[in-house]
């Protein structure tokens, strides 16, 4: 923990995601992340893998439920929590059943959920193609509140921004370890859920993920290519939902003093080896 960054360090932990049919998304989870599914409440399930949680929640519309994020050091929790509270920031009770006692949750401008706290239980280890669940990142049509809630707010530490010919940003990257960005929010015509990630070993990783979601006949969206913020390699793919899921490798580390840096608002900044998807 620094005194600038009480939220260094944590980790994304588990995501809670909405879904309007969960029996498709448990049995693409189950079979495409080799996740087992459990009912811990009405419409609401747990699934683990290795390094890997969600938690799926039956609702009318899909989306983030809340991102679950793993802070260890209860001083440190304690000192988030100040911070929040003078930022002038209400904070609201943990919905997540993963996160302990003292865990606290606080909402961005646009309602996505953080919660934050020592894991209740270690994530499994089992078995299956590796990936741990790293980063989420959210779509967003007012992307100035939400930097400042990242920044003033939370205090998560900038790595990149990607702006527009006139200077806007349009994009956004934040890390709370040394991994580049476990959190990241693109200006777009709609606000939601962007996307989310799991950091796989290596690049025949990527391949073995992009293999096996042939082999299920998984819809491919974006890649391989490799993004220009976190140098990352990547491969995307859907959910039953339509989320939109990484396999990622290479992440790249930024210690806590690296100053961010900025990137032009064009395809090549996405995606160095071509096409790119454009929020906006
Ligand atoms: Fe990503």
């Amino acid at each position: 923990m620094t005194a600038d960054h009480p939220i260094w360090p944590a980790r994304l932990n588990h995501l809670c995601l909405d879904t309007p049919d969960p029996e498709a998304m448990i049995a693409f989870y189950r079979d495409g992340l080799a996740m087992t599914a459990e009912e811990i409440g009405p419409g609401h399930w747990r699934l683990d893998g290795p390094e890997r949680r969600i938690l799926l929640r039956r609702a009318e519309a899909a989306g983030l439920g809340y991102a679950g994020f793993a802070i260890d050091d209860e001083a440190q929790l304690a000192a988030l929590r100040v911070r929040i509270q003078a930022a002038g920031c209400e904070i609201s009770d943990n919905p997540s059943p993963f996160l302990r006692q003292d865990a606290f949750a606080v909402a961005d401008p646009d309602g996505n959920l953080f919660c934050f706290g020592a894991p209740s239980e270690a994530l499994s280890v089992g078995s299956g193609i590796a990936g741990r669940l790293q980063h989420v990142v959210v779509a967003t049509e007012g992307l100035p509140a939400m930097m400042d809630f990242q920044d003033r707010v939370l205090g998560t530490v900038t790595s990149d921004h990607v702006r527009a010919d006139d200077g806007a940003i349009t994009a956004a990257f934040y890390r709370s370890d040394p991994e580049h960005h476990s959190f990241a929010c693109f200006g777009a015509p709609e606000a939601g859920l962007d996307h989310h990630a799991y950091e796989v070993p290596d690049w025949n990783a990527i391949r073995d993920w992009a293999d096996h979601m042939a082999d299920l006949r998984a819809t491919s969206f974006w890649g391989p290519g490799r993004h220009g913020p976190g140098n990352n390699l990547f491969l995307m793919v859907l959910d039953p939902d339509g989320n939109k899921i990484e396999f990622s490798a290479e992440l790249e580390h930024m210690p806590i003093d690296m100053a961010h840096r900025d990137w032009p608002h064009e395809e090549r900044t996405l995606n160095l080896w071509g096409g790119a998807w454009m929020r906006s």
